[in-house]
């Protein structure tokens, strides 16, 4: 009828208004947008479809039952990004400071759920005060719904988290559990507990973003996997960024079109890796002049730099980049760098996108600080990452491949598909002057013992006779020669044993 036609414009006008003008002004002195606008500025045109606009909260304590604004506090439906559908939550903070009520709790997992049906990422847009004060436990109930369903989820469907305002307490374990998150610098913050918690408790004196601020996640704690200018940056790249993924982990990964061809030469190569091999060099740009475009999707950027992970592009097809970074600490591995290494291969690993390393590596960063804080558990990640792996795994040697972390990365032992050295390469127990210091040690003619080492084994044709790598390439080849294998490997079937889970150390 008319009446109802003129009821629901209404309904959907005052919904679309959130907590109100004031509020709405509020949210804008502050240098965040609304989490509408969000939405509309992450989705393609029009492609939004806005899930429960009417759900309000029913709690009736501390006179909650007249304050009541249409679709609580967060946004909730799907829509289409470059084309391909997503699942958002984006949380509203000018109703109830985006508090999560049990309503708001219930049209999260609603929309949860619909993406696992279908098989399709879920991002969420953080901006909350936590649990709906008012509602007491039942907000915590909201939590858990959430969290269980992250669990479920992980490995299933990509899930990402953008912090673009409050996120504390209970409400900090699901963006935890999901597999990017992402942040927005100066007016975004996480942390378990507050600075008057932390005052009361502890003594310390810190601000908010001195203790859970975009710097610290994405430099300190590797909480959060990158930062943003502001809300418009980050969800410009957020949508450049889930091009990347497949839908699902049902899915391959995507492959689009690519100007750049597969068979290109890249001469530059050739010069990169100094002839001193204690000399340091850019592992970056090898990477940027191998992938399609030089478009490379740093993930981690600031945070233990002396490994590189992100996204890039083979002759349009995804692919998953590990490497060693010279440039910072020789490239040893220690604690933060496996870590970081780890949770990024076994991401590409549940969504079928294949990876590519590239090998530079003196071996384990030595020390108590990493013996004390346990490199053996956590650098047993890495190796443990590497070698449950089951995707496409295509690896390079451009200079050191020493010790134990030669094994460790991404190494023919370990289930690799197609491995490679350049002329450069040294694959070796250890560095020349270590291992002659110690198996000649007292030996006066030292240093023609080290150059007889080097001769022997610091080049890749140890390596190479006994088929640990499959061959040694001119670097200008790389880039051809790793196209050429991806496609190889597109029908790559290969099964790990059936198991409940499995045990990785933690
Ligand atoms: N439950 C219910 N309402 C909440 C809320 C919560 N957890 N957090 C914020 N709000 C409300 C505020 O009452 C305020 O309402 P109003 O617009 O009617 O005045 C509105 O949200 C905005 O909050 P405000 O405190 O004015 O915003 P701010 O930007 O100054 O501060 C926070 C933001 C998140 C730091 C602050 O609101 C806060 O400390 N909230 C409580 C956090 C918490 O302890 N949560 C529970 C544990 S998980």
């Amino acid at each position: 009828s008319l009446k109802v036609k003129n009821d629901l414009k209404e309904k959907r006008d005052n919904a679309f208004m959130g907590g109100g003008q004031k509020r709405i002004e509020q949210q804008h002195k502050k240098g965040k947008l609304t989490a509408r606008e969000r939405i509309k500025l992450l989705l393609d045109e029009q492609s939004f479809v806005e899930y429960d606009a009417f759900m309000e909260h029913r709690c009736t304590d501390f006179g909650m039952n007249k304050e009541k604004y249409l679709g609580d506090s967060v946004v909730t439906g799907r829509g289409l990004i470059n084309g391909r559908t997503v699942f958002i939550f984006s949380q509203d903070f000018t109703v109830f400071g985006g508090s999560l009520s049990s309503v708001h709790a219930k049209k999260i997992c609603k929309i949860m759920d619909q993406a696992m049906v279908v098989g399709a990422p879920v991002i969420g847009l953080n901006d909350s005060g936590g649990a709906r004060i008012q509602e007491g436990v039942e907000s915590l109930a909201g939590y858990a719904d959430i969290f269980q369903r992250n669990v479920m989820a992980s490995g299933v469907i990509p899930q990402i988290s953008l912090i673009m305002g409050p996120c504390a307490g209970g409400a900090v374990y699901s963006p935890a559990l999901t597999d990017f998150t992402f942040m927005v610098n100066d007016t975004s913050y996480l942390f378990i507990t507050g600075p008057d918690v932390v005052k009361s408790v502890t003594g310390e004196n810190v601000t908010q973003q001195e203790l859970g601020g975009a710097k610290v996640h994405t430099q300190q704690s590797g909480v959060a996997h990158l930062a943003f200018e502001n809300d418009i940056d980050a969800l410009i790249r957020l949508r450049s960024f889930i091009n990347f993924l497949p839908q699902s982990n049902r899915d391959e990964a995507p492959i689009r079109t690519s100007d750049d061809p597969a068979d290109r030469i890249v001469l530059s190569l050739d010069q990169l890796v100094p002839l001193d091999n204690s000399a340091a060099y850019d592992m970056k740009e090898i990477i940027l002049a191998t992938v399609d475009e030089r478009d490379f999707f740093e993930i981690m950027s600031d945070y233990a730099k002396n490994m590189i992970v992100g996204f890039a592009r083979m002759n349009g097809r995804t692919v998953g980049i590990v490497a060693n970074q010279p440039k910072v600490a020789a490239g040893c591995l220690d604690i933060n760098s496996s870590v970081k290494g780890a949770r990024f291969v076994r991401f590409c690993d549940a969504f079928n996108i294949p990876i590519i390393t590239f090998v530079d590596v003196p071996g384990f960063l030595p020390g108590t600080a990493q013996e004390y804080h346990g490199i053996i558990r956590h650098g047993a990640k890495l190796l443990y990452a590497f070698a449950e792996a089951t995707v496409p795994k295509i690896t390079i040697i451009t200079r050191k491949a020493y010790g134990g972390a030669y094994d460790v990365m991404s190494s023919k032992h370990l289930r690799g598909d197609c491995n490679y050295a350049w002329p450069t390469a040294e694959v070796a127990v250890m560095g020349a002057q270590g291992a002659v210091k110690i198996i000649f040690k007292g030996n006066k003619d030292i240093n023609e013992k080290e150059a007889e080492y080097i001769e022997k084994f610091a080049n890749p044709f140890p390596a190479a006779s006994r088929g640990f790598v499959d061959d040694v390439i001119e670097p200008k080849m790389t880039r051809k020669i790793i196209c050429q294998d991806l496609d190889l490997l597109s029908t790559k079937k290969l099964k790990n044993p059936k198991k409940k889970h499995d045990n990785m150390p933690l």
